[in-house]
């Protein structure tokens, strides 16, 4: 990366090394789940790290975290941010890289209105959003999907963890008020999390939509019995099932493959899980994923035909039902111009690109106008303690996000859609 700004930022560097010690692991990672003890106590870093700055630091009902920096009286707000939590045993980059480089922006543009050198139309605050990773409670993405009204408060909040803990009950010290301020538009910074900057040697991707995805939640019954002394033509082994399952969404992957089609089971719950017990009940998650939205109807009416053939075979129930998905859908293009320009004026190369996870700018782009960045992940590596981004890419990022950002910040008040 050679760009047409100051390459190095060590108070960047050493806030990242800072956040990046809370829920750190021997191998390099962070294990921060939402509303966690280590999700709290860098919140309450990253509260105070904005109010020293002179951010005015709001929670919001479902604990997601502003910091709000009111240069204009009332105008509507600009939101830049992304997400702290982590998946277990997660990367230092995902997400926190996002809001620290938000932060970091936003205190800059800060120093210059205080400094006389610019004037804002609009305000500008910074936020995490509560649970983007949805690895502890589901879904994913659960603090902006509140936020934009896609999900209902009081069920986010009635969301249990494995333990049962509710939502409500692991931040209950962090909760507040509604958000009220009117939101004009977002943009978001992120790892790729892929490989595709990497192999084309390019600095910056501008995200110009999102693969569509299809995630469910699927339950096989069969009966409980013993491992010795039940004949096999007596069993309902729910666990062979859910094995059938699993190989067969990893096979639809290749019948697809040129769509192209990528697929997961993530979660696997065997019950009772003991050794001389035949499982009585499996739980897994299926993920599919698509820049073709057809390819994942034509996905998943075959899983539908496998499941009647594995139950049968099997003898066993399996229940398939949806728990979150959303479209193959654009960015706005005028934020694809406005971070191209921006880029452009900086000298950091860059391309269009689909994101293939999801984001909080999913859920935000169908609101307000957003922006979505990528800076290139080493290797594609990702939900993995080996997450890496260069330091010169995040400060690159960082740079071409306060450009990004002035933009938006400069533009006039609009009536929002
Ligand atoms: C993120 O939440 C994803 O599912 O990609
Ligand atoms: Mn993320
Ligand atoms: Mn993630």
């Amino acid at each position: 990366v050679s760009g047409d700004y100051e390459p190095i930022d060590q108070e960047f560097l050493d806030d990242f090394a800072t956040l990046s010690s809370f829920g750190a692991t021997p191998a390099g990672g962070v294990d921060r789940e939402a509303g966690s003890p280590a999700d709290l106590a860098q919140r309450a870093w990253f509260a105070q790290w904005l109010t020293d700055r002179g951010f005015r630091v709001h929670t919001d009902d479902i604990g997601n975290l502003f910091g709000m920096l009111e240069w204009v009286p009332g105008a509507p707000v600009v939101l830049t941010g992304s997400h702290l939590d982590s998946q277990p045993l997660g990367g230092r980059y995902d997400g926190a890289y996002g809001v620290l480089a938000s932060a970091h922006a936003a205190h800059r543009l800060n120093q210059k209105v205080a400094a006389g050198g610019w004037r804002p139309s609009l305000n500008l605050a910074v936020v995490d959003w509560f649970n983007e990773e949805g690895s502890r409670f589901t879904p994913s993405m659960m603090g902006s999907s509140v936020f934009t009204g896609k999900l209902a408060g009081s069920a986010a909040l009635a969301t249990t963890d494995a333990g049962s803990v509710t939502v409500a009950e692991a931040m209950a010290d962090s909760l507040g008020q509604p958000w009220t301020t009117p939101v004009q538009s977002y943009a978001e910074i992120h790892v790729e999390q892929g490989r595709i900057l990497e192999d084309t040697g390019v600095t910056i991707g501008l995200v110009t939509a999102t693969w569509a995805a299809q995630k469910f939640d699927v339950v096989v019954t069969g009966e409980q019995s013993h491992t010795g002394s039940t004949v096999m033509a007596d069993r309902h082994d729910a666990l062979v099932g859910a094995a059938r399952l699993v190989v067969a969404v990893r096979e639809l992957a290749e019948r697809f493959a040129d769509a192209p089609l990528h697929t997961s089971v993530g979660r696997f719950d065997v019950l009772p899980n003991s050794p001389v017990v035949v499982p009585r009940e499996v739980r897994l998650n299926i993920d599919l994923r698509s820049p073709d939205p057809a390819a994942i109807a034509a996905a998943v009416d075959l899983l539908r035909t496998t499941i009647a053939a594995v139950s049968v075979e099997v003898g066993v129930e399996i229940d398939l039902a949806l728990s979150h998905a959303w479209d193959q859908q654009p960015y706005p293009a005028a934020g694809v111009s406005l971070a191209a320009a921006a880029a452009q004026r900086l000298g950091l190369s860059h391309q269009e690109m689909m994101t293939i996870a999801g984001h909080d700018s999913t859920n935000l782009k169908d609101q307000v106008p957003t922006v979505m960045l990528f800076v290139p992940s080493v290797g594609g590596v990702a939900h993995n303690e080996g997450e890496l981004t260069a330091d010169e890419d995040c400060l690159a990022g960082v740079a071409l996000l306060s450009e990004v950002l002035t933009d938006l910040c400069s533009e006039a008040p609009a009536i929002l859609r």
